[in-house]
Formats: structure tokens, sequence, C-alpha cells
């Protein structure tokens, strides 16, 4: 796909904090934090991404920055062909209305002050769009869309009145009525009881892909991302350590990290049951990150190169890229 046609297309993209290490010490003191570390990745019409890997890799400092409710330390953003890396807050009105979030809590998305009708004519009159009746029609397609019908019987409810899968559509409903491009999902189920979370996930499937929306989907678990996603992102310690088609990337692969994530998704077949992956430890500190290799002190396979230098992120032909001195 020519770059102009791409919804999202960030190129080593960077987030650093200080972080402030006793209560007295001064800001500029203080050692940085890298929470992503330089990523890049693209995101197509219609396309959908998911980004996994443990807490604390930098998924949502990731999602943050795409939403622009983050700027970039380092790297470029381009957004729908417009670079927009340093763009103000001011000139943002259209990425706003463009760039939506859902939620992870539904519970807290929603003002709980806010009737259903409230709630949807919020980000109606932030964008100034359409005329009393045509926000009128407008709630009412959006609360269709996600399966709310008829949707006047919810116009006056509270959100506290409503089930959690009730709540999680009426998030989604509030962030399609505007018509977006692209949608950053972060963990969009984790808060919903089990029962509901297939047809929640269902819903955005078909919405994303019957409106074409380019969707990012950030979560931990990946059963939920080899469901939902064409192309899978694998972060460790904010950087991505493998990428390509879910499909490849979780039936055959080769990230050491990302074998052991693949090993720990359950199967319900004993038979076919993946090799085990052995990794040891835990996770470094971002705050103060080794020479050589991040996943160093846990990989199995781990050589002397891999304690010196940092392996670059590599294409192969098959359109994997995988960052690892042992397997490329
Ligand atoms: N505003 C901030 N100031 C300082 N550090 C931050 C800030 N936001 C995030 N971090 C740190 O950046 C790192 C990445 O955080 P992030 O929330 O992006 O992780 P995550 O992958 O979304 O984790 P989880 O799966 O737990 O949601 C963490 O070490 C976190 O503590
Ligand atoms: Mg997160």
């Amino acid at each position: 796909m020519a770059e102009r046609d791409l919804v999202v297309d960030v190129r080593g993209l960077k987030k650093y904090f200080r972080v402030r290490q006793t209560l007295f010490s001064k800001g500029y003191d203080s050692p940085w934090l890298k929470a992503v570390n330089g990523v890049s990745f693209q995101v197509s019409p219609g396309g959908t991404l998911g980004i996994a890997g443990e807490s604390g890799c930098g998924k949502t400092t990731t999602g943050r920055m795409l939403l622009k409710l983050e700027d970039p330390t380092e790297g470029e953003y381009r957004f729908n062909g417009r670079d927009v890396t340093h763009v103000k807050r001011r000139e943002l009105r259209q990425f706003r209305r463009q760039a939506q979030m859902v939620f992870q809590n539904p519970f807290e998305a929603l003002n709980p002050r806010f009737t259903v009708y409230r709630s949807l004519l919020e980000p109606l009159l932030i964008h100034g769009i359409g005329s009393r009746p045509e926000q009128e029609q407008r709630i009412n397609a959006a609360m269709e869309r996600v399966g709310l019908k008829p949707p006047n019987t919810y116009y006056e409810k509270f959100p506290h009145q409503l089930s959690g899968g009730q709540l999680q559509r009426i998030v989604l409903a509030r962030a399609l009525i505007v018509d977006p491009i692209f949608i950053v999902a972060d963990e969009p189920v984790s808060m919903l009881d089990v029962s509901v979370r297939a047809g929640v996930l269902n819903l955005m499937q078909e919405i994303t892909a019957s409106m074409q929306l380019a969707t990012l989907y950030i979560s931990h678990d990946l059963s939920l991302i080899q469901y939902l996603c064409d192309d899978t992102a694998i972060m460790y310690l904010g950087q991505i350590v493998e990428m390509g088609s879910t499909d490849a990337v979780l039936a055959s692969p080769e990230h050491p990290y990302t074998q052991a994530l693949v090993a720990a998704i359950p199967v319900l077949d004993p038979e076919t049951e993946p090799p085990e992956v052995k990794i040891k430890g835990s996770v470094l500190s971002p705050i103060d990150l080794p020479e050589g290799c991040l996943f160093q002190n846990r990989c199995p396979y781990a050589e002397r190169i891999c304690r010196s230098e940092e392996p670059p992120l590599e294409s192969k032909q098959s359109g994997r890229s995988v960052r690892c001195h042992v397997v490329n």
C-alpha cells in the first residue's frame, strides 16, 4: 500500500519519562524511564494491528502517543498523510474527531451523572456536528449499530442502570458517532464478565470491518489478538521484538519471548500441546537498561553477542520482522 494511503505511520517513536526517585529529588537530575523505545509500524484503512506484551512494556503509552494524548520524545508520526508529530493542541480538532479511543473500563469512561443520550450528544456538541434532529438521528444510528435497540428505551438511563456489556456498547457508540477513521482499543474487554466478552468483540470486529476503520488493539491476551487482528506486534521493554501477520507470528513464533508467550496460550486440545519454552527471571527495569539485547537475562539461547550488541529489528522475506541475534 502506498504511504499516502496509510492511516497511521509511525517511525522510531520514543517516549521517555523523567522519574523522581525520592520525594525531594529535583526534576532535572532524575533518571529517564524508557517507556517506549523506538517503535515503527503502519496501519491501513480497515487494517487491524494488535500490540501484545506483558505489563509495563509500553503498550498504553504507545496508544496514548497515537491519540496525541502524549507527545513523543523522538520519532515521527504521520496520520492520514499528514505529519502530526509536533502539531499544536488547538490545531488538533480534526484529528481528535478522526482518532478515537475505546476505554478499558466502561464504568469510568462515562460520566455517571449523564444519561445515555447526553453522553452520546456530548461529542457531537464538542465537534459542532449536526442540527438537533440530525444529532438525534446520529445517536439512534450509533446505538443501533452497537445493538442497543430500540434506542429510545436507553435514552434516559444512567450508567449505573446498565450492565457492563451495555455500557461498553455505549462507549463504542460514543467513539463511532463522530465518524472516526482510527480507533485505539486498549484492553477493550478486560473489565467485562467473560460471558459478555465474545459479544462485544464480535461487534467490534464487525463494525471496524464494515466501516473500514484502522484499529489498534492493545492487550496482554494473545488469544484476543489472534481472534481480532490481521497483524501482530510483540513488545518487550518498549521495543517491538517481533512483528508480522498474526497467523504467522502465532503459528511459528521466532523470537524466544514470543515463543514463551505463545506457549502460555491455553489450548484445549492436549494432543497439540506446544513445546514449553522456559524463560527465567523477571523483566529488567526500564530505568536502568543494559547494553545489548533487553531480553538477555531471561533468554534460554543468549550468546555472548547478546550481552554487548543490541539486535536490530530485521525484516525477513516472509514479511516478518524479528529482533534477535540468535534466530536471525
Ligand atoms: N506518566 C508516566 N510517568 C512515568 N512513568 C510512566 C508514565 N506512564 C507510564 N509510565 C511507565 O512506562 C512504562 C510503560 O507503561 P505502560 O502503561 O505503557 O505499559 P503497558 O504495557 O500498557 O502495561 P499494562 O499491561 O500493565 O497496561 C511503565 O514502566 C510505566 O510505569
Ligand atoms: Mg496498559
